[in-house]
Formats: structure tokens, C-alpha cells, sequence
């Protein structure tokens, strides 16, 4: 049987060559600790590895005083990220504005947060996946503390307005925290110009990397402002007790995941040499044929935005007329060897928004490695499955 992989938008697959070659270096050869050994050559070599990964990520995210590498923070992944940046600043009595369209890596620290005295607002968007830059604009009448919101959703592929929700977030002097868990990588975005407050992002998506690596671009003040989720050793300042408020040791106490940060560093190399636009392209063109074949199927609804209907990257949630979009994905990969998403996506308020809350959607996300062929052969899989009894 052929296997067909379409759950890049859960992880990109495969990964290049590259990054598990460089986690296996790492795992076998260069794998001390940072700044916490005797600087021998090997102790030099992996803080050196660390350091250049922290350089990439602020190059490639456009970070703040000429991409300086110390504001780059590394976590497990974008929630992670998201669970830092989001304790680290709300207190309570704090207004925070965010969208119907969110992951519960925004959802839950913000109703966590709630529990504890935060305000937090909801802001809606259009049954498409969008939020309209005037709902945004509006919600800042009163003043609020942080606005986070996703660049992209994980369910429909519908893009924010991100520069000019960053501009009115500038203009009502509100901090803007993006969550970026499916554009790093695939859609150019700089902090600095925009004047984002902090970019979550994930490792293991667009950006190509392995699980249980992602990071945080900071705008320096927002840092400062921020206090640290976790405290513990740093291998920096070792006579006090209390957590450094130098970065980037403030936020990464403990040993960071340095096999993951290797295969992460080569994952970044690999996308600064094909580029993001180049990779967003090719998706791009696969995505419009998914689309194409998939409106071709009796009774078969896309959720969100069709081609000219908005910006969208290729992520596709589908439901077929008497059809359990959960026995359809199992039937795609038991019969055809289709890897899909079925359910809710780990984003129930987003199925609210788009109409498809509780059943919940199948979600194909081609990524760059797929070929036309893949996409034909799964459109052709989806049409006999809808004709099945
Ligand atoms: N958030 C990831 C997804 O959408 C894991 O599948």
C-alpha cells in the first residue's frame, strides 16, 4: 500500500535528511551540556551549537536590537511558549483580547488565567476562520493589557491580519503576542518591523525541526516585564538563589533540549536555503488541487474560506453528509494509507466559530514533500469512501 502523509499541520513530515543526521551527531559525538561543564572542547562545541540556533531563529524572525540572540527563548513547543508568555504577564484585574478561532495552547492558560481574576474577551470572527481588523480596533476602545492571537488557524488555514492588527495594537500602545504554530517557517514575518511584543513558535511544523522544540522572539521590554514560568539552574550566577533576570537565562531553567535544538538548527538552515516563500508556494499549489478535487465530491462541505475567499494556507477540514468525519480517517489510513486529522483538532472553539462544533471536521494539510499525485490519489480515496455505504 502506498502511504500517503497529509497531517503536516499536526507535524511536518518527513523531516530533511539533515536534521536527524544532526541529532544523531549530537546524540553520538558533540552531546555535552551548556554551561554546565569544565568548557572543554565538547562543553564549547554544544554551547556553540546553542548559540548559532538562537542566531538563526532571530534572523529569521526579524528579532529586536539587530536580531541579538539572547531575546530568542527555546521551550518544548508553542504551548510552552504560549503558557510562559501568557503567565508571565497577565495579573490579575488585567484585561487580555484574543479570537474565536484560537488553540487551546491559547484557550486554556487564558481560562486559567480567568479562574484567577484575568479578564478575558473573545473576540469574534467571520464563519470564514477571520477576524476583522475593525473588531480588534473597536475592542481597544477600552483599554486592555496583551492581545494574542493565532496567525493562522490549525482547522480552516485562515490567515489573520497580522500586520494591521499589529499596527492598531502600536497605536493603542497594547503589547500583541502571536502565535505562529502554523506559519513558522512558511510565512515571512519579523517581529521588529511589526513591533510584535512576542512570537510563539513551534519546532516541529513548518519550520521542519523534531518534537519538543520550539521558542519565543521577545521585544526586549516585554521581556523585562515578563516573569519566568519555571526558576531553577541556569548554569549562569550559580552563587544566588534566585532566578537570573539576565537573557535569556531568565526563562530557561534546566537543561534545554540540546539533541532537539541540533535537529532544530539544521531544520532552519534547510528552510533559509529553500526559503519560506518557496515552501509556501509549493503547498500552496497543492493545497488549490486538494481543494479543486475535494469540490468535485457530492455532499462533501469545506469548512472556512475557499480559493479568493481569503488568505489561507493549506490546511483543509472537510465534512461528507452522513459521514463520521472519525471512521473516514480511519478509513483513509486502513484502506488507502492516508494520514489525516479527524475530530476537533485540540480547538473546540474554533469548530464553534466555523459551524462545526461538536462533530468536529477531517483535516487533510499537505506540506512541500507531498507530490500531485499524492493529492489525486487522495481526492479519488475521499470519492469512494463517499460513495460507500
Ligand atoms: N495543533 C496541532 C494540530 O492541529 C497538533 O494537529
Amino acid at each position: 500500500m502506498k502511504h500517503i502523509y497529509l497531517n503536516n499541520a499536526a507535524t511536518t513530515w518527513p523531516k530533511p535528511p539533515a536534521v536527524a543526521d544532526a541529532v544523531y551527531r549530537f546524540m553520538t559525538q558533540d552531546g555535552a551540556n551548556v554551561s554546565r561543564g569544565s568548557a572543554s572542547e565538547r562543553d564549547l562545541k554544544s554551547l556553540g551549537l546553542l548559540f548559532a540556533a538562537r542566531e538563526q531563529a532571530a534572523e529569521l524572525f526579524g528579532g529586536y536590537e539587530n536580531a541579538a540572540p539572547q531575546y530568542v527563548t527555546f521551550t518544548q513547543n508553542v504551548t510552552h511558549s504560549l503558557n510562559i508568555v501568557l503567565k508571565g504577564c497577565l495579573k490579575k484585574g488585567m484585561r487580555v483580547l484574543t479570537t474565536s478561532v484560537e488553540h487551546n495552547s491559547v484557550i486554556r492558560p487564558l481560562r486559567e488565567l480567568e479562574a484567577n481574576g484575568v479578564r478575558v474577551e473573545i473576540m469574534p470572527c467571520s464563519q470564514k476562520g477571520f477576524l476583522s481588523p475593525q473588531t480588534l480596533d473597536e475592542a481597544l476602545k477600552e483599554r486592555a493589557d496583551l492581545v494574542v492571537m493565532t496567525h493562522c488557524s490549525n482547522v480552516c488555514g485562515s490567515l489573520q491580519p497580522i500586520e494591521e492588527a499589529a499596527l492598531i495594537c502600536g497605536r493603542h500602545g497594547v503589547p500583541f503576542v502571536v502565535d505562529c504554530a502554523q506559519t513558522a517557517g512558511i510565512i515571512d514575518i519579523n517581529v521588529s518591523k511589526l513591533g510584535i511584543s512576542a512570537l510563539c513558535f513551534t519546532g516541529h511544523k513548518g519550520l521542519m525541526g523534531p518534537q519538543g522544540t520550539g521558542g519565543i522572539v521577545w521585544q526586549p521590554d516585554f521581556a523585562d516585564r515578563c516573569s519566568p514560568l519555571a526558576v531553577g539552574g541556569t548554569g549562569s550566577l550559580s552563587h544566588e538563589e534566585t532566578q537570573p533576570g539576565i537573557m535569556p537565562d531568565k526563562f530557561e531553567a534546566g537543561t534545554p533540549n540540546l539533541p532537539g535544538l541540533a535537529g532544530l538548527s539544521a531544520a532552519m538552515e534547510y528552510i533559509k536555503d529553500k526559503t519560506p516563500a518557496a515552501i509556501a508556494e509549493t503547498e500552496r499549489k497543492l493545497g488549490e488541487r486538494l481543494e479543486e478535487g475535494l469540490l468535485r465530491i457530492n455532499g462533501l462541505h469545506i469548512t472556512g474560506a475557499l480559493r479568493g475567499e481569503g488568505p489561507r494556507l493549506p490546511v483543509y477540514s472537510f465534512n461528507i453528509e452522513g459521514k463520521d468525519n472519525g471512521i473516514l480517517a480511519r478509513s483513509l489510513s486502513d484502506i488507502y494509507g492516508i494520514e489525516s486529522r479527524p475530530g476537533l483538532h485540540c480547538s473546540p472553539l474554533a469548530h464553534r466559530t466555523l459551524g462545526t462544533f461538536p462533530q468536529g471536521a477531517l483535516r487533510l494539510s499537505p506540506g512541500c514533500f507531498n507530490t500531485e499525485e499524492e493529492i489525486d490519489l487522495t481526492v479519488e480515496a475521499v470519492k469512494e469512501l463517499q460513495k460507500s455505504r
